[in-house]
């Protein structure tokens, strides 16, 4: 397929749905052969199948990102179908709400394991897989990783840590011609994670209220942002955290009070 991104590799990892999914499709629709990643075998074999039908060349992973020796055995599978990759994403996540004193401790440790770990293996595994000078890896990461939230103690931690990594690593593989970025999405509509955080519709119109830009994003917005930082046009750009938010990392003091 014809596109920007005509014959480069683009690994997602976590992307049996939601945004991440799409970010695979927009990838694709841009010409780039794909390969999709995520825990369970039949929701990844559909995903890639939905690539194909898209006229992308895919193929679908099932490997956990907390499993390492497995991630390896994923890059070499898909390098070599692929060659080495260009852009990686990593996105897996879960999340659920939760009080701090309803949480146990496997419960806290699994989230850091999926979101935080999972973030770094994903990175660490990928490191003699990458096209260099050039790759461009992006890890998708949440506004609560700067923001307190009640009930989210544990992906609030996670992503904290997912920054981190995120500029630690475009610290140490800038020189050899890697870039590191995040993207923090805001609330996205259609997802997962709103279906698991936004709950019903009078909750949804107040989270909405509280955006400067009053609506929830799309999946397409994020992906956008994607495609930019690994574009050619974003090759000065590295360490950096790319909110796609609508302003909602603005905050708004006034917002209690005026409602
Ligand atoms: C309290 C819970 C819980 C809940 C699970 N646990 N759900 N505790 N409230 N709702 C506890 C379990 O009791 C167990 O602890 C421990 O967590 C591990 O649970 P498992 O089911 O064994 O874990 P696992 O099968 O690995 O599943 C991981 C998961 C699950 C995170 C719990 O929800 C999942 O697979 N989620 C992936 C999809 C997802 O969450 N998508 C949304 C991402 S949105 P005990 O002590 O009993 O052993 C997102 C939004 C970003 O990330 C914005 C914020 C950062
Ligand atoms: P989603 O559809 O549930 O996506 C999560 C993906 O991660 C799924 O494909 C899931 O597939 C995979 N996954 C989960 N645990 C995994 C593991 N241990 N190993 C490998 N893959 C795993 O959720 P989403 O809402 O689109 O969120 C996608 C990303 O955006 C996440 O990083 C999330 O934190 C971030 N984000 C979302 C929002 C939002 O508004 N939705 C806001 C801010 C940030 P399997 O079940 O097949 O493993």
């Amino acid at each position: 397929m014809a596109g920007r991104y005509a014959g480069k590799h683009v690994f997602v990892a976590g992307a049996s749905s939601g945004i991440n999914l799409g970010i695979a499709h927009a990838f694709a629709a841009e010409g780039a052969k794909v390969t999709v990643l995520s825990r369970s075998a039949d929701k990844i074999e559909a995903a890639a199948a939905g690539l194909h039908d898209a006229g992308a060349e895919a193929i679908g992973i099932a490997c956990d990102v907390r499993d390492y020796p497995g991630l390896e055995a994923a890059y070499a599978e898909a390098t070599g179908k692929f060659g080495p990759i260009d852009v990686l994403i990593s996105g897996a996540a879960g999340n659920f709400l939760a009080p701090a004193v309803k949480l146990s401790a496997n419960a806290f440790k699994t989230v850091v394991d999926i979101d935080l770990l999972g973030t770094f293996n994903v990175f660490r595994a990928s490191y003699d897989h990458l096209v260099r000078p050039g790759a461009s890896l992006i890890a998708i990461t949440a506004g609560q990783a700067v923001h307190p939230s009640s009930f989210q103690i544990h992906a609030c931690a996670a992503k904290a840590g997912v920054n981190m990594v995120t500029k630690c690593l475009a610290l140490e593989w800038g020189p050899a011609g890697i870039r590191v970025n995040g993207i923090s999405p805001g609330p996205i509509g259609d997802t997962e994670g709103m279906k698991r955080l936004g709950g019903d519709p009078a909750r949804e119109q107040q989270i909405k209220g509280r955006l400067a830009l009053r609506d929830y994003g799309t999946k397409a917005d994020v992906a956008e942002a994607a495609l930019w930082l690994s574009s050619p046009e974003a090759k000065y750009v590295t360490g950096a955290i790319l909110n796609v938010d609508g302003g909602s990392d603005l905050g708004d003091a006034s917002a209690n009070a005026l409602g």
